[in-house]
């Protein structure tokens, strides 16, 4: 694996206990689980350059948005508390798992979700936002899913009293231009009911009224970005998010399942008094940038995002969306490892961690294919089959070999299996 401890990468340099990350210096301590792989993604900002399919989704999503301020310069560096505690994730929430987030120290990680923001934007002044930004998440390895990717989180908020919220909330739709006709069917059978409940803090009318904003505004985002997919289909769905209700998320039915893009509700009031808006109701949501984009510009694997080969950026030119040609693809390579679990702390997205670490972007896939405990012994053992395959050219054996037996030892030292 990468030194840990002595690496380079163009985010900075590293010594033993401290940790440069955009530029600031932070303490090293058990929390810390950073990559230099991964850190040598916070410098590439995709959401800000004009022609990248990210940034010409979040554009979109902006111009369909245009009264809103776009806020989209946030470094990825935020303090847990901005993470967890603002958005009243409880102390013991399972999200803070070290497996599952990138920490630069028990008090500082890369950020998780833009909504680690919601408070800056309120604060901000603006009564509606936009931020964008890359978001972090260790996680499995497939097609779909990459450690980092982007979010676009929208805020707008009314005045709460039951007399005056309906009637801004109909006056701002009124001013809107009507969109288009187009084939998205969208169903929303969705109703506000106990168990995703309007909040104590809020009279029924103004957080209806605030709810119906929310849809029409999501709805017409929608009609808006896929007005050129023919019958996409749409729904909404009961979600559960410690920073609002109620809530919900939207689905779109792509390539034979639902696809969650999109979370939202009516902001924690909580959250509107931390910014000193007590007498503000308003609602919230996060899209994933990566989903929307790959839906739109049939992008099939998400690492092509990432990619710096001509043959995929020469494809796309700002405020454009076009279908990806597939350029040819570069043979994969195979290789399995199986080992015997440690007899705790077991945890896969550690193994996933590692075989990023030492093969970086040259992992497709990473799967389980053989999992049995000895009838004996109960000892377990996996095996996990790993595709490895450049998007931008040809990989030897030898190279794969000499990645596969890096992963090998360092799975064997820091996650304390025994190889088979
Ligand atoms: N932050 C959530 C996530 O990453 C998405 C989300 C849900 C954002 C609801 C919101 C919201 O602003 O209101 O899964």
């Amino acid at each position: 694996m990468l030194g840990f401890n002595s690496a380079r990468n163009k985010a900075g340099v590293q010594s033993e206990d401290t940790i440069n990350v955009c530029g600031q210096e932070y303490t090293k301590d058990e929390w810390t689980n950073v990559t230099p792989n991964i850190l040598s993604k916070t410098s590439r900002k995709l959401h800000l350059h004009q022609s990248h399919p990210i940034s010409i989704i979040r554009q979109r999503i902006e111009n369909h948005f245009a009264t809103f301020k776009a806020l989209n310069r946030f470094e990825p560096t935020v303090t847990t508390k901005m993470n967890f505690d603002d958005l009243c994730i409880p102390a013991d929430h399972p999200t803070r798992v070290k497996s599952d987030n990138y920490y630069i120290n028990a008090t500082n990680m890369l950020r998780a979700h833009t909504s680690a923001h919601q408070l800056q934007g309120l604060e901000s002044g603006a009564t509606k936002f936009l931020i964008s930004g890359d978001v972090y998440r260790r996680d499995e390895i497939d097609s779909s899913h990459y450690p980092v990717f982007h979010q676009m989180e929208g805020l707008q908020y009314f005045d709460m009293d039951p007399e005056i919220t309906a009637k801004q909330v109909q006056d701002d739709i009124a001013s809107q231009a009507e969109l288009a006709a187009n084939t998205v069917q969208l169903v929303d059978d969705t109703l506000v009911k106990p168990e995703n409940p309007i909040q104590d803090r809020h009279a029924p009318e103004a957080a209806q009224a605030v709810v119906a904003h929310l849809k029409h505004s999501l709805n017409s985002m929608v009609r808006a970005l896929f007005k050129d997919e023919p019958n996409l289909q749409v729904r909404w769905i009961d979600a559960y998010f410690p920073f609002t209700s109620p809530s919900w998320e939207m689905e779109i039915f792509y390539q034979g399942e639902w696809l969650e893009i999109c979370g939202c509700g009516i902001v924690r009031q909580d959250l509107m008094d931390a910014a000193g808006l007590q007498n503000k109701i308003g609602w919230a949501f996060g899209c994933g940038l990566e989903r929307l984009s790959m839906v739109l510009f049939d992008i099939p694997d998400i690492r092509l995002f990432w990619s710096e080969d001509e043959r995929f950026l020469s494809q796309f030119a700002a405020g454009e969306i076009v279908k990806f040609k597939p350029f040819s693809k570069f043979p994969p390579c195979l290789k399995d490892i199986s080992f015997w679990l440690p007899e705790k702390d077991w945890n896969e997205n550690n193994f996933c961690e590692i075989v990023r670490g030492v093969a970086g972007d040259i992992v497709e896939n990473v799967t389980k294919i053989d999992d049995f405990t000895h009838p004996k012994t109960q000892k377990r053992s996996v095996c996990y089959r790993i595709t490895y395959r450049s998007m931008d050219r040809n990989v030897t054996n030898e190279e794969i070999n000499a990645i596969q037996e890096k992963v090998r030892s360092t799975v064997e030292e820091d996650l304390s299996v025994q190889l088979r």
